[in-house]
């Protein structure tokens, strides 16, 4: 594969030696928006877009960073960091800094990485980086790390050095993905189950906005924030709740005056959401692909107008496709702000689709947006 050929060619270049070769996915989410950091549940899938790392390990305390897509390198020494000032370097600084912290015995390394997923585009590109990573120094100095242990310790290098207070599900799915099977997480207790998506006549479409979103990581810890604020309301009348993951609807409603319009609508968002996954897992469990589209579709209500994460080209797209029969579902995915719609479309009018969708959009916005049909993959691997 000519991504990984490149991977391998630059470093046995720039180091003169054999390196270990990780594949580390991107990944999709079917269902559950927002889901993971109030306890949630959520749906997602690893995807044959990935990052790939050539890496070994160095006898000094030296770590030598390559991306080859931006040509682009960095050094730094094990116990000497700070962040960079370019934002690429962070997510992989955070996870030596993470394994330090955990009292890890780590040396020098040496890496090239580059990759197919897609930047800004929520495909969660950060978190390939932070998960392969760890996975590869974990796999490279033998350091016997279980696999839920790297989601958590990638998670926190996000949350602590990169500085987003994202939830686990992107690290999660990165590490645990399986071909052909997305995984509910029960984000509270962090059981998961696999449930196969074999529907061969129907494609899973991305469209991309190319709406980069830059406001994500701002607005992104603002939301989060706001359900805190909720919660701490709700637990003044019932002090068992201790996240949204607690919370019914019927139980919201009776805050509807007390709380603020925005931080009700917040809460409504999420609480209806995690009820909406449940419904969609019976769904796919009974074959059920029309059910499950018409709750994607509901999601992306939710994120649009009460959750407020979505934008004008992500709303557009999704109500291009609420017309198309051959459509099952469409939502925007993701932190929000930009990035892709997920879409299932029989595969018989994928190319008809897109070609109009892709269309519509340069007419109405200018830009060129762009189509990735995508198949679910496995998790982060050796290769
Ligand atoms: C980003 C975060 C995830 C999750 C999604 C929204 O991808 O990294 O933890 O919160 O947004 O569902």
């Amino acid at each position: 594969m000519k991504i990984v050929d490149d991977v391998y060619t630059k470093f046995t270049k720039l180091f003169n030696e054999q390196p270990h070769l990780v594949r580390s996915p991107g990944r999709v989410n079917l269902i559950g928006e927002h889901t993971d950091y109030n306890m949630g549940f959520v749906l997602p899938a690893a995807i044959d877009k990935a990052i790939y790392f050539a890496i070994t390990p160095r006898s000094d305390e030296k770590c030598m960073l390559h991306a080859l897509d931006l040509n682009d390198s960095v050094d730094f020494h094990i116990s000497n960091y700070e962040p960079s000032k370019k934002q690429w370097p962070n997510y992989l600084i955070g996870v030596v800094d993470q394994l330090k912290r955990a009292g890890h015995n780590i040396k020098g390394f040496n890496c090239v990485f580059g990759g197919d997923i897609p930047i800004g585009a929520g495909l969660s590109s950060s978190a390939a980086l932070e998960a392969g990573l760890a996975f590869a120094l974990n796999h490279i100095f033998n350091l016997g790390i279980d696999k839920l242990s790297l989601v958590k310790l990638a998670q926190k290098s996000e949350n602590e050095f990169v500085g987003v207070q994202c939830g686990i599900m992107d690290q999660f799915i990165n590490i645990f993905g399986k071909d052909e099977n997305v995984l509910r997480i029960d984000c509270r207790s962090l059981a998961y189950e696999y449930f196969p998506f074999d529907f061969k006549n129907v494609s899973i479409i991305l469209f991309d906005t190319k709406v980069s979103h830059s406001l994500a990581s701002s607005e992104y810890n603002k939301r989060r924030s706001e359900c805190t604020e909720g919660v701490e309301q709700i637990k003044e009348k019932f002090p068992e709740v201790t996240s949204l993951r607690d919370v019914s609807i019927e139980m919201l409603e009776k805050f509807k005056n007390e709380l603020t319009s925005v931080i009700f609508n917040r809460c409504k968002y999420v609480v209806e959401e995690n009820d909406r996954l449940h419904n969609a897992c019976r769904a796919l469990s009974n074959h059920d692909l029309k059910s499950f589209g018409s709750l994607m579709f509901q999601t992306h209500l939710g994120l649009s107008k009460e959750y407020e994460v979505s934008c004008e080209e992500l709303d557009y797209l999704v109500e291009l496709t609420k017309e198309i029969p051959q459509v099952y579902g469409s939502r925007m995915m993701g932190g929000g702000f930009g990035g892709c719609t997920i879409n299932l479309v029989d595969n018989d009018a994928v190319e008809e689709i897109s070609d109009m969708i892709l269309k519509k959009c340069k007419t109405k916005f200018g830009g060129d947006g762009e189509v990735y049909m995508i198949k679910i993959s496995n998790g982060t691997e050796i290769i």
